[in-house]
């Protein structure tokens, strides 16, 4: 693995993988966050038999990581999926809605954090949220 920094927070967010209710697409994701207190928030995606319903992993995982500790910055967010051959997924990136719920944190916290891209193989990208969504809302 790649000496990011982040190699614990990766091992979460792949572990929380295995939480997913992903029944409809089989595409299974895991986030781990990271926050400023040292604590870490672990989330997966939950799906619904009304499609929207169901949430992103990153937004689980970040919406209780904001709800467990009102006012704590969050540091970084790791995220792996599994796909539905059960192959790590490489360069998986949030998807916009998860993007905009970032640019908020941000926003709300006057603190960038970075997003952590857990490919196969060990692979790791590290980008800063701030990056990923120009011209949010
Ligand atoms: N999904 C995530 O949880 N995070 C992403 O970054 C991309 C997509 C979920 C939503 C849905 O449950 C499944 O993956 C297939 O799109």
């Amino acid at each position: 693995m790649q000496n990011t920094g982040y190699d614990s927070l990766v091992i979460l967010a792949r572990a929380a993988v295995e939480s997913a209710y992903c029944v409809y697409s089989r595409f299974a994701v895991g986030a781990a966050v990271l926050m400023d207190n040292g604590e870490v928030v672990r989330g997966s995606n939950q799906e619904n038999a009304a499609y929207p319903s169901g949430s992103c992993a990153e937004r689980v995982a970040l919406f209780y990581a904001c709800s467990a500790y009102p006012g704590v910055k969050v540091k970084a967010i790791a995220i792996a999926a599994r796909d539905p051959a059960g192959e790590w997924v490489r360069g998986i990136t949030p998807c916009g809605a998860c993007r905009q719920v970032m640019a908020e944190i941000i926003r709300r916290y006057r603190a960038d954090f970075d997003v952590v891209l857990a490919g196969g193989e060990g692979e790791v990208t590290v980008i800063p949220a701030s990056e990923l969504l120009p011209f949010p809302f």
